[in-house]
């Protein structure tokens, strides 16, 4: 039976029957599993590389495999593969896909550390990164191609200026081009489905909403064909790729909760990010659910649903000490980095991101915020007394 969104994430990676009837599956820790015999472990030897099983310790244990299981469920995918990090989510599939002198196309609003690892660790493995514009016509990603460009790497929307992608039709230029498609699906996670919309390889930070309480740090990375199990599972296994099973336990509990939190964020971020849109300050907001946000056509046509992280860009008249004066000034709104948590964030966009191929610039300076699960008024109050040291009052 298939099962809606809120079911599977529910139950999936349960199996009560097998776990003496507990609710929740158990958290288990290990380096050495003992075999009955040499048979027996040979057998076990066999499958473990590609299969769930419980062979040593580095290849997971109960608790990832149920992990592992509810996200390519949610995901739409075959199989997924849990790692210790969202960033290594992002960098074990690009070593494991990647051969030396092969070439690969970047989003220039990608994700600051993935934009890094291309730059410097590629590079020293002799694969050349090409930045374009996230909102690039196919016809034009096309003239990109190159005949060694093996991956698309793509993120929607991007990091810090919410360039939401045409997925569908770049997919459809990587693929004619036999290149294999990424997509950095963090920010959508519940809301776009990876595998009906042409990706390949699906990558989560689970760190975020899958966390969801600002204590844990991990990834996965979903993908939905034998084949593409075999290039992502035989390199995590040899890069010796390892998350914490604590970690992947709190993710199982995070998603349980996750619909409900999500759902409470995106209320929460729409009804910010309409208050923003209407103040004197702002000159646009760049949430992919408001029509100001490059890309809201694909947003509306391939989304379900948005998180609570989005763009504010100032009007032109205020500068970026004015921004950092609001920011400084906001006290219910934490300054840091990661997101997705129960805690309302804040970040200046400016000073903080890098472009090479010309775009993320906009009218005025910018800041990222994300509402967590406050009390809105509060929230909108603070939010205006920020805004009132904007102006220098
Ligand atoms: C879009 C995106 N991808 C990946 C990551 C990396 O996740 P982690 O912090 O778990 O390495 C982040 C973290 O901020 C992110 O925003």
């Amino acid at each position: 039976m298939v099962r809606k969104i809120e079911t599977a994430l529910v139950q999936a990676g349960r199996a009560p029957v097998k776990q003496y009837g507990f609710v929740n599956p158990p958290l288990k820790r290990g380096s050495t599993v003992l075999h009955a015999n040499v048979a027996a472990k040979k057998a076990v030897g066999q499958r473990a590389a590609l299969e769930p099983v419980e062979n040593y310790g580095v290849m997971g244990s109960e608790t990832h495999f149920a992990l592992e299981a509810a996200i390519a469920e949610i995901e739409g995918g075959s199989h997924a593969q849990v790692t210790g990090s969202g960033l290594s989510a992002i960098t074990v599939p690009l070593l494991a896909y990647l051969n030396t002198g092969e070439h690969l196309l970047v989003p220039d609003s990608v994700y600051g550390p993935t934009r890094t690892f291309c730059d410097t660790m590629l590079v020293r493995f002799g694969i050349e990164a090409t930045y374009y514009d996230p909102m690039i016509a196919p016809g034009d990603l096309a003239a990109l191609f190159r005949p060694n460009t093996k991956v698309l790497f793509t993120e929607s929307p991007g990091s810090h200026t919410f360039e939401v992608q045409d997925i569908p039709a770049l997919a459809h230029v990587a693929h004619a081009h036999g290149a294999k498609v990424f997509l950095d699906n963090t920010w959508g996670i519940l809301h776009f489905a990876p595998f009906r919309h042409g990706v390949d390889v699906s990558i989560h930070a689970l760190t975020k909403y899958p966390g969801g309480h600002s204590d844990i740090i991990l990834g996965a990375v979903v993908v939905n064909s034998e084949e593409d199990w075999r290039w992502l599972r035989l390199g995590s296994l040899q890069m010796g790729n390892y998350a914490s099973p604590d970690d992947c336990w709190l993710a199982l509990r995070g998603l349980r909760t996750m619909h409900v939190r999500l759902k409470a964020a995106e209320a929460a971020g729409l009804q910010i990010a309409n208050w923003f849109a209407a103040r004197p300050e702002v000159a646009r907001v760049l949430h992919p659910a408001l029509p100001t946000c490059p890309g809201h056509e694909f947003f509306k046509r391939d989304f379900t649903g948005a998180c609570g992280l989005f763009g504010v860009v100032f009007q032109p008249r205020y500068s970026a000490e004015d921004v950092v004066r609001m920011i400084d000034a906001l006290a219910m709104f934490g300054i840091g980095a990661s997101w997705g948590g129960f805690e309302s964030l804040v970040l200046p966009t400016t000073g903080t991101i890098r472009r090479t191929a010309g775009t993320g610039r906009f009218e005025g300076e910018a800041a990222r915020f994300q509402i967590g699960l406050e009390n809105i008024d509060d929230l909108i109050v603070d939010l205006d007394q920020g805004l009132a040291a904007l102006r220098g009052a």
